[in-house]
C-alpha cells in the first residue's frame, strides 16, 4: 500500500497537553452560511453542469499521461450547495454511544495530528448512468453522467483509526458515521473494520493544496475504492455506535431499488473496475494513424490490461499500452494507435485488473431504478474525417 506517513512535532505536544478537549455536549460545529452555487470555476471545456450542484469532468480535458487530476478538473457531487466553513469556527466532534470519551478538536489540533498521504480515486456511483438508457434502452432515475464523475488526488489527513482511538473505542463499537456540515448534514455509515483500514483517512489536504471548498473544507473522510457517497466532505463529526445508524444515503439513496433486487435492499459499498475513452461524446477526429487516450481503474488494485474491441465490444482483438503512473485504487492511463480511414468507428475499451476482475458484458449489466454502478465496456462513438 502506497501511504506515506508524516509525523508532525505538535502531535506529542497535543497528545500529551490536554490539548484535545472531551466534550459531553455537541456543538453546532461550525455550519457556514451556505451560497447559492459551487465555488471553484466551471468553464464549459472542463465540465459539464448536472443542475446547480453538480459538475462532471471532460475527461479529454485532462493532462494526458498525468494520473492525478488537477484540483480545477476534479468532478463535484453535491447535494446542496456547498457550505461555506470557516476554519476558526469548525470543530469536530468525536461521540456517539461507543466511545469512551468524546473529544472535540479544532482545526488547528486536527493538522497537527501525524498525517498519510494516499493516491485514491473517488468516483460517484452513478457514474455512467446515461448508459441505462442509451445502450440499454432502460429509464432510470438521476443525472445522465457518462464517465467524468471520476478523479484521482494526492489526500493527505489523518486516519480515522487515529482520530477513533483519542476517543477510545468501547467493545460494542460497530458502525462509524460521519456526519457533514452541509445543509442537509448529509451521512453515511460505515462497518467499523473499513473505518479502521490504513487508507481510511479524514483528508484536509488535495494534491498538496488546502482541501477546496466544494471537495470538503475543511475536512472530508475518504473511503477508498467504495462508491463516493461515503467519502463525506465537510466533516464536523464521526459518530460512533453498537447499531448501523439508518440514514438517507443507506435506506433510500445508495442503494439498489427495482424489480431485480430484493427487499430490503442492498446498500452499496463497493466501486466497479471500469474504463473510458478520454474524447468528446461523439469524437471528430481526422482519419489517419491517430493515437486514442484513455482511463482505467479498478477499486480492488493495480490495472494489469486494457483490451479494446473496434467492433463495438464483440470482439476484443487489441491490446492498449498502459501509460505513466499505474496505481492500485487510483487508475492509470492506456494509448491505442490505429489506422483509421474516413468513417464511423467505436473504439471500446475494458479493463482487467491484477486479481483478474474485468468488466462485465453489457448482457450482464443489472439495471436498477437509480442507474448505479453501471460498469460494461461502452463503445464511444468516433468519426473520422
Ligand atoms: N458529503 C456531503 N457532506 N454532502 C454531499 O452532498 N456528496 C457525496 C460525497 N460526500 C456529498 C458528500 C457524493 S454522492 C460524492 S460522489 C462525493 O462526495 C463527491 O466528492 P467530490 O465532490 O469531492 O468529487
Amino acid at each position: 500500500m502506497q501511504i506515506h506517513q508524516r509525523s508532525r512535532r505538535g502531535f506529542l505536544a497535543l497528545a500529551g497537553g490536554g490539548g484535545i478537549t472531551a466534550a459531553l455536549v455537541c456543538t453546532a460545529g461550525g455550519r457556514g452560511r451556505g451560497g447559492g452555487e459551487l465555488v471553484k470555476a466551471l468553464p464549459p471545456a472542463v465540465f459539464v453542469r448536472h443542475g446547480a450542484h453538480n459538475a462532471e469532468t471532460r475527461l479529454e480535458s485532462l493532462p494526458v499521461g498525468r494520473l492525478v487530476t488537477p484540483n480545477d478538473h476534479f468532478y463535484v457531487r453535491n447535494h446542496g450547495p456547498t457550505p461555506r466553513l470557516s476554519r476558526t469556527d469548525w470543530r469536530l466532534e468525536i461521540r456517539g454511544d461507543a466511545v469512551e470519551r468524546p473529544v472535540t478538536l479544532t482545526y488547528e489540533q486536527l493538522v497537527a495530528l501525524p498525517t498519510v498521504t494516499i493516491t485514491r480515486y473517488l468516483e460517484c456511483a452513478g457514474n455512467g448512468r446515461a448508459y441505462f438508457s442509451e445502450l440499454l434502452g432502460v429509464e432510470v432515475e438521476g443525472d445522465p453522467w457518462r464517465d467524468g464523475a471520476y478523479g484521482v488526488a494526492a489526500w493527505t489527513g489523518v486516519p480515522l483509526a487515529t482520530l477513533l482511538e483519542l476517543a477510545g473505542l468501547r467493545d460494542s463499537a460497530a458502525w462509524v458515521m460521519p456526519v457533514g456540515l452541509d445543509a442537509e448534514a448529509y451521512a453515511r455509515p460505515m462497518p467499523l473494520a473499513k473505518a479502521m483500514t490504513a487508507d481510511t483517512i479524514l483528508a484536509h489536504r488535495m494534491n498538496g493544496e488546502v482541501l477546496p471548498m466544494d471537495h470538503g473544507f475543511p475536512a472530508r473522510v475518504v473511503v477508498p475504492g467504495w462508491i463516493g457517497a461515503a467519502s463525506v466532505k465537510w466533516v464536523g463529526a464521526l459518530e460512533v455506535s453498537a447499531r448501523e445508524p439508518a440514514v438517507a444515503a443507506n435506506t433510500e439513496d445508495y442503494v439498489m431499488l427495482g424489480a431485480d433486487w430484493p427487499r430490503p435492499p442492498p446498500v452499496l459499498t463497493t466501486l466497479e473496475i471500469k474504463s473510458a475513452v478520454c474524447l468528446p461524446w461523439p469524437a471528430v477526429l481526422p482519419a489517419g494513424r491517430r493515437t486514442i487516450h484513455g482511463l482505467a481503474w479498478s477499486p480492488f488494485g493495480k490495472i494489469a490490461r486494457v483490451d479494446v474491441s473496434l467492433d463495438g465490444g464483440r470482439t476484443f482483438t487489441r491490446t492498449a499500452r498502459l501509460v505513466g503512473d499505474n496505481l492500485p485504487v487510483a487508475g492509470t492511463w492506456w494509448q491505442l494507435e490505429l489506422d483509421a480511414p474516413p468513417g464511423d468507428l467505436t473504439v471500446t475499451p475494458r479493463a482487467v485488473d491484477e486479481h483478474g476482475h474485468t468488466q462485465p458484458p453489457l448482457s450482464q449489466q443489472r439495471p436498477n431504478d437509480k442507474g448505479y454502478l453501471f460498469a460494461a465496456p461502452v463503445p464511444h462513438p468516433i468519426r473520422f474525417e
